[in-house]
């Protein structure tokens, strides 16, 4: 890419997006168009140190909206689609917005993508749980097949799919990113790891579904950058990649982690119902990635590290969210569950 570039970016304000966004202004002379509606997720406090950056565009806007779409779209290069409701248990509350956003926000932008003048590289953002969860020791790799388990992940199947579809009938220049679960700075607190360490830090309860056994692989928010930046430039069209840093973990262990580096007891830890219709396991290989030149530089304790690290550091940043709407939705997902919770027995 030369140095001219525009890249538009959907859901920058969000976790993931804003890492990006700090990653690519780090790294090239791009200019960025910031494309966020600003949903609960949404947090402008993630970018404000780069707010003043003469690159950096923010526009409020709603992925859904043709006209504001197609305005930016005439404007980029290249697009990379983060823009989503990214949280199961919010889907599994209220599905709709979840169809909207990643469904039709999706067709939206690759119909203003293939009438756009000069764009030659659409970057879409799917995830792990498009395969569903995985049984025994079975690790997915990019040519299996979908079975998304819950309705958010199937929102992005559909999301995903049309990128497919657009990319066979339009010739549009499709590259898909399949991640798996990121961690890192500036992930809201509704997520297991910054729920977890910000409970922690407040000497609260850390609420795990069922048993705890759920295993994630836990992918640091930079290394997940790293590959999005290679695969904005190098991946090939029409191709999708997994990103796994192979740092699976049951979900009781990451707790026990947490509550080691920050020297608070396990007895914070509290089973609480699980979430209906979870799933169990994620794993995948990231051969194809790999083989363009991509390997994550944290392993599970080194991204741990970074990320509880940065939580108490950052203590004003999750303070701000963790009131007014955060504390009804914790009520109503947590407040019977912790009440009926059972004790952690290590
Ligand atoms: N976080 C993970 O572990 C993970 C793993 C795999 C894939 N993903 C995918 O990566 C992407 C980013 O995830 P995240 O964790 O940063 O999510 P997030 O919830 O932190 O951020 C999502 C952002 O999208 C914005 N947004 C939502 N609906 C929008 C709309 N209709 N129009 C414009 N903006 C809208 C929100 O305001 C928010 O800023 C998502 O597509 C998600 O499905 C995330």
């Amino acid at each position: 890419m030369t140095a001219s570039r525009t890249v538009l970016v959907t859901g920058g304000a969000g976790f993931i997006g804003s890492n990006f966004i700090r990653h690519l202004l780090a790294r090239y002379d791009y200019h960025i168009i910031n494309l966020d509606k600003l949903t609960y997720a949404g947090n402008l406090d993630n970018l404000r140190d780069v707010e003043d950056d003469p690159r950096y565009r923010f526009v409020q806007g709603d992925v859904c909206d043709a006209a504001v779409v197609t305005e930016l779209m005439n404007e980029a290069s290249a697009v990379v689609n983060f823009a989503a409701e990214s949280h199961v248990d919010r889907s599994i509350e209220d599905a709709g917005v979840f169809i909207q956003t990643q469904v039709y926000g999706a067709f939206v932008l690759l119909e203003a993508a293939r009438q756009a003048p000069s764009l030659d590289r659409f970057l879409h953002i799917s995830t792990d749980e498009v395969y569903g969860h995985s049984i025994g020791d079975q690790r997915f790799t990019e040519e299996d097949p979908f079975r998304p388990r819950s309705p958010y992940a199937a929102a992005k199947a559909g999301g995903e799919l049309q990128c497919h579809a657009f990319g066979e009938t339009y010739g549009l220049p499709i590259v898909v990113a399949r991640p798996a679960n990121n961690i890192g700075p500036y992930q809201y607190p509704e997520k297991a790891i910054p729920l977890f360490v910000t409970n922690a830090l407040d000497d609260e309860p850390l609420p795990l579904y069922g048993e705890g056994l759920q295993v994630r692989d836990r992918l640091f928010v930079d290394d997940h950058c790293e590959a999005l930046d290679l695969l904005l430039h190098s991946g090939e069209i029409g191709e999708a990649y997994n990103i796994s840093a192979g740092n699976e973990r049951a979900n009781t262990e990451v707790a026990e982690t947490i509550l080691e580096m920050l020297e608070k007891p396990k007895s914070l830890i509290r089973f609480v119902e699980d979430r209906p219709g979870h799933d169990q396991r994620y794993a995948m290989s990231s051969r194809k990635l790999e083989a363009l030149g991509w390997s994550p530089r944290h392993d599970y304790e080194a991204a741990m590290e970074k990320t509880v690290a940065w939580y108490r550091d950052h203590r004003e940043w999750w303070e701000k969210i963790k009131s007014g709407e955060y504390r009804e939705y914790y009520e109503r997902m947590y407040g019977q569950r912790l009440a009926e919770s059972k004790p952690f027995e290590s």
